[in-house]
């Protein structure tokens, strides 16, 4: 037994191919610890299975072979103890943005006062305050993602699953997200497993930097960045080893991904 929040061994998924009975292999074989407080991202080509990654951690698809364990116990259902934004995360249309982010805590029976203040203070923690009555329709494409992130944060769990959470961020939103993220990560003490194609994302803001090969993936490597935090997201190259850091990942990753007229 090893101290790791979240753990998957031997990870293998098939999935049916529609058009052919033979199926497609997409995970084949991976192992990776997530230890308590450490913030882990995954890259990887697109298609590799990173979304099926961490759905598997949230018991929303159980691997055709091998074990996802969450403080030691496997997942073998719906884990309602870890904190899960998906890539398509949406907000219910129908309810407000403060009744969306509120809804979890509501599920959880905490207490109308208590529901008031976090509901206020996540909101607060993404940039939302004064939008608690809008819709999700009267917001724009960030806000809700922003949102979405809010309702997870909301009930403080202790594990987050994030898939892709900035893509779809303006540039400036995004980087003041990260340093948001990053502050909440480092002070709640947090564990984060955290996808994303981003490679300055993923150096900037992990501990570890997990690079996932294409399909039938296999974990290529588990890369240790170790810069001292905080870590200034607004201009990474300011950051004492970033250049390294990000080769490391990058010597690693440029094998993934097909580059016509490599530069040197
Ligand atoms: N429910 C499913 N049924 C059949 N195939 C699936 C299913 N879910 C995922 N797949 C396949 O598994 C592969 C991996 O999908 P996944 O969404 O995990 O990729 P990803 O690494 O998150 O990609 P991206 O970076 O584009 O988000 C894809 O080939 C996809 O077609
Ligand atoms: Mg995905």
């Amino acid at each position: 037994m090893n101290d790791a929040v979240l753990s998957f061994s031997d990870i293998r998924q098939d999935f049916p191919a529609p058009g052919s009975d033979a199926g497609i292999r997409v995970i084949d074989g991976i192992n990776l610890d997530v230890g308590i407080g450490r913030f882990v991202a995954v890259i990887g080509p697109s298609g590799c299975g990173k979304s099926t990654l961490l759905q598997m951690a949230a018991g929303l698809l159980m691997p055709t072979r091998g074990t996802v364990h969450h403080r030691g116990r496997a997942v073998n259902a719906v884990n309602r103890e870890v904190g899960f934004v998906p890539q398509q995360a949406q907000l219910f249309p129908w309810k407000t943005l403060a009744q969306n982010v509120e809804l979890p805590l509501l599920l959880r029976g905490v207490a109308t006062a208590e529901r008031r203040e976090r509901v206020a203070a996540a909101l607060d923690a993404v940039g939302l305050s004064g939008f608690e009555r809008y819709f999700p329709s009267q917001l724009s494409g960030g806000m809700q993602k922003r949102g979405s992130i809010a309702r997870t944060l909301v009930y403080r769990p202790d594990v987050i699953l994030m898939d892709e959470p900035f893509g779809a961020l303006d540039a400036q939103t995004r980087m003041v997200m990260q340093n948001d993220l990053q502050m909440l990560s480092h002070n709640a003490g947090a564990t984060v497993l955290f996808v994303t194609h981003d490679i300055t994302e993923a150096v900037l803001l992990a501990d570890n930097v997990a690079i996932m090969s294409q399909r039938p993936s296999k974990l290529l490597a588990n890369i240790e960045i170790d810069l001292p935090r905080p870590r200034n997201v607004f201009e990474p190259f300011k950051n004492p080893g970033f250049e390294d850091a990000y080769d490391a990942v990058w010597t690693v990753f440029r094998s993934q991904i097909g580059i016509r007229n490599q530069p040197h």
